[in-house]
């Protein structure tokens, strides 16, 4: 049962199967749909999750006023009405539930494209205002033709898939799906020139980015076949909307099939006023399957997270897979806690190398990373600190960030080193996991054996007799418990280092006395 004080804003429409799913999980859940910004933003400040579809628009506004927030749930794809970005800094887990309405958007775009082939929108006003012009509404069969699919992800690879079965040639350009995939999907990859030059039918399925805006543009539409025929059931802004204006009035393109616009509802935009568009209101996810399952899905990522599990579909941090995390928690918790130890051991650092070994950390470097960032900040940044804006926050602070691996597998599967780089001084601390319990097992060249827990003191001393015991007996004195003791040293009579577990905090006055001590160079107290 999940814990009953946490509240969920469900701030657009939901299936009720989704509502359910929430209160199933012991949340206390209020739907208010139709809020304005402001609106939003004077209740927000209860709320511990939001849940909203494309029609809340989560600005920054919104995420500076909801100062419980921890996590909010896009029930569809596409992110572009939630600031991601602001969410981040703030530490608030983003999810979407990519999956549930790939099969009902692929095959809304499947329906754009007979119903522009065949002119069927237009025949049907037509024939509703008593006409019968059969030959006004002459179509074109698909069969044999070909499609330009933009974006081969999820939705477009299903839109591949249909159209083969229609026999039509189906070409592809995304650059960040390999061959082998679009070989499997049955597509043939090409530049975007080649697409747009050789297609009758264009689609696009990206998301919008700051690279996918006006993709399709003047340019585009120029060098188009004149018996080209576009389709959006993406985003609106992919294609620009004037210069898919002009392109249609002048009749340089056929026709265009448009699920989405750059505002919607798109009040008084000239595309609505021609003939050769056929258009929908943003129906794509819009069957009851999709929105069950996109409202289920993510309401199980919103329960599941605030459950303390981890969730599959974050859109601002690597996913853990659950099935890996009671593998991965003592890893973690290593990287964590070296990090702590670390930041405190170091103070100032300009860069920071993360060096992740042991199969486990390889597998899951990006989060093994944010562990250990997360662990250097929390003495800085305390409790604001989260894995959702652990790289955030460092890159805030200009600390530069690199990682790498060793190329042996450590024992254990987990090992972890950072180095810290500050006006020309490296610090190194390491550690792994052993027997599933995080030890810290160097400092620089030193080798030592300890858990990172509790009050650590850190003395560097010169390697001679009568040192241990008079910072031991300073403790003694101020009741200090030693619980444990390492010391480490690379040569007789050089450097060496004695780490000491303590039961208590260690007061200044009795650093200030360790410090004095003939022989001692350095003494930190370190707090985990
Ligand atoms: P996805 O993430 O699975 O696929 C997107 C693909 O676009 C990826 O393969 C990516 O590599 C590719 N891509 C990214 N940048 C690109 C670029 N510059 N050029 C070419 N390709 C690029 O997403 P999806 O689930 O398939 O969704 C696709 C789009 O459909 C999104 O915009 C989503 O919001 C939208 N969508 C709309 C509806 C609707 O109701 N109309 C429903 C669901 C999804
Ligand atoms: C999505 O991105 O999931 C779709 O556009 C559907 C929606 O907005 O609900």
């Amino acid at each position: 049962m999940q814990d009953s004080t946490y509240k969920v804003l469900v701030s657009d429409p939901l299936a009720q199967q989704g509502i359910d799913e929430l209160k199933e999980r012991g949340l206390d859940v209020d739907v208010r749909t139709g809020l304005s910004e402001d609106e939003l933003c004077d209740i927000i400040g209860k709320y511990d999750a939001l849940v909203v579809r494309s029609g809340t628009r989560v600005t920054q506004k919104v995420i500076e006023a909801a100062t419980k927030l921890k996590i909010i749930g896009r029930a569809g794809v596409g992110v572009d009405n939630i600031d991601v970005h602001a969410a981040t800094r703030r530490g608030i887990l983003v999810v979407n539930a990519p999956e549930g309405n790939t099969i009902s958007a692929a095959e809304h775009t499947i329906a754009m494209m007979l119903s522009l082939a065949r002119n069927i929108p237009q025949a049907h006003a037509s024939l509703r205002q008593g006409e019968w012009k059969r030959k006004a509404f002459m179509g074109t069969e698909v069969r044999g033709k070909t499609i330009g699919i933009i974006g081969l992800g999820r939705i477009g690879a299903e839109v591949a898939k249909r159209c083969i079965g229609l026999e039509m040639t189906v070409l592809g350009y995304d650059p960040y799906i390999s061959k082998e995939r679009a070989d499997e999907i049955g597509v043939v990859l090409t530049s975007l020139d080649e697409l747009i030059e050789n297609s009758d039918f264009i689609s696009v399925h990206t998301p919008l980015t700051k690279d996918t805006r006006n993709l399709i543009d003047r340019e585009q539409f120029s060098r188009m076949k004149s018996k080209a025929r576009v389709i959006n059931c993406a985003r609106g802004g992919i294609i620009n909307e004037q210069a898919l204006y002009e392109a249609l009035k002048e009749g340089r393109i056929a026709g265009a099939a448009l699920d989405v616009f750059e505002h919607e509802p798109p009040e008084g935009n000239p595309l609505l006023t021609l003939d050769n568009v056929v258009l929908t209101p943003h129906l794509g996810a819009s069957t009851q399957e999709a929105q069950i399952n996109v409202a289920v899905g993510v309401a199980r990522e919103i329960a599941d997270f605030l459950d303390g599990k981890p969730v599959r579909n974050a859109i601002n941090m690597p996913p853990i897979r659950p099935e890996v995390l009671p593998q991965l928690r003592p890893c973690l918790e290593l990287a964590e806690r070296l990090g702590k130890f670390t930041s405190q051991l170091a103070g100032h650092y300009e860069s920071v190398e993360i060096y992740m070994g042991g199969e486990l950390a390889k597998r899951e470097a990006s989060v093994v990373k944010l562990a250990a960032l997360k662990g250097l900040l929390e003495p800085v940044v305390g409790a604001r600190v989260n894995y959702v804006n652990a790289e955030f926050l460092m890159r805030e602070r200009k600390v530069e960030i690199a990682t790498s691996q060793k190329d042996e597998d450590g024992e254990g599967g987990c090992e972890v080193s950072l180095r810290l780089h500050s006006d020309g001084s490296v610090l190194t601390v390491g550690g792994a996991v052993h027997r599933g319990q995080p030890r810290l097992l160097k400092i620089d060249s030193y080798p030592i054996d300890i858990v990172p827990e509790g009050f650590i003191l850190v003395i560097k001393h010169i390697d001679k007799p009568n040192i241990i015991g008079p910072c031991c007996m300073v403790l003694g004195e101020m009741n200090i418990n030693i619980a444990g003791m390492q010391v480490g040293r690379l040569t007789k009579g050089g450097e060496s280092i004695m780490v000491l577990s303590v039961d208590t905090e260690v007061p200044q006055g009795a650093i200030e006395q360790i410090k004095g001590i003939d022989g001692v160079i350095d003494v930190r107290l370190v707090v985990m």
